[in-house]
């Protein structure tokens, strides 16, 4: 009885470590996911549709993938955690609407730009307190935590500034009257100008912005990710999936 016992028991465990074993080899001899870590309430570039994540930015990362032989696994988080999410390597890449900017440069690469894009001021239809950008300097103004939104308007040093984890939230505040105006994208601004009532985008031209995808420093990943956005840029994929979402 004992000897059989212990047979089983050598046996199980025999298995047990040959399953550990399949499992850690299977795991690390070949990657088959990439993790884009994003911010998704940032409609048309990333936002769900249900409990899918649509937008520019998720179509251009699967077209990405295919192309480079992943699956494209989206990762939602707060903004200000995706360069956070990359350099730890909990992310593979982030793509969020985001813009080059010489201070995330210190921390992160990008890859070529994708599409371009600038900030704008959003403002009640009615009997608003903003009514061009000079006004600004005096206002309580909101925008997303992170964004280059918020560090436009951190230079106003008189203005008073709500920084929300979602530029919706920022939005909703204005609906409210708790701000006077919100410093956002121009696309997801149209959204939530078409998605609220009362409210408008003033026409204040600001600087370009260009939006890419950031990497860990020095990525292996960076070049090939390269690669594969010139060939979609090249056959006409990118401007087909933007205009989908902008113009389309
Ligand atoms: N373009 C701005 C930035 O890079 C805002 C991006 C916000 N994106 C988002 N998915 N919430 O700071």
């Amino acid at each position: 009885m004992k000897r059989i016992l212990s047979i089983v028991l050598a046996a199980v465990m025999l298995c047990s470590t040959a399953l550990v074993f399949t499992a850690c080899g299977g795991a690390s001899s070949e990657k088959k996911e990439l993790h884009m870590a994003t911010n998704a309430y940032f409609e048309p570039y990333e936002y769900y549709k249900g409990k899918e994540i649509v937008g520019i930015d998720a179509e251009i990362a699967k077209a990405i993938c295919d192309k480079l032989g992943y699956e494209l696994v989206i990762d939602d988080m707060e903004f200000d955690s995706i360069i956070t999410a990359v350099t730890s390597g909990k992310a593979d890449f982030g793509m969020a609407g985001m813009t080059v900017t010489e201070e995330r440069k210190q921390s992160v690469d990008f890859t070529d730009s994708y599409t371009t894009a600038t900030q704008v001021i959003i403002v009640s239809e009615k009997d608003s307190k903003v009514k061009n950008s000079d006004d600004l300097e005096t206002a309580t103004i909101g925008v997303q935590l992170g964004t280059t939104g918020d560090l436009y308007v951190s230079d106003l040093k008189k203005a008073k500034v709500e920084r929300f984890n979602k530029g919706g939230d920022a939005v909703l505040a204005l609906t409210q009257g708790k701000v006077d105006a919100v410093v956002i994208d121009n696309e997801p601004a149209k959204a939530f100008v078409k998605a609220n009532k009362g409210i408008k985008i003033l026409d204040e031209p600001f600087e370009k912005e260009d939006y890419a995808i950031c990497l860990a420093k020095n990525s292996e990943l960076t070049e090939k990710i390269n690669g594969a956005l010139k060939e979609l840029k090249a056959d006409g994929t990118i401007k087909k999936i933007v205009d989908k979402y902008i113009n389309g």
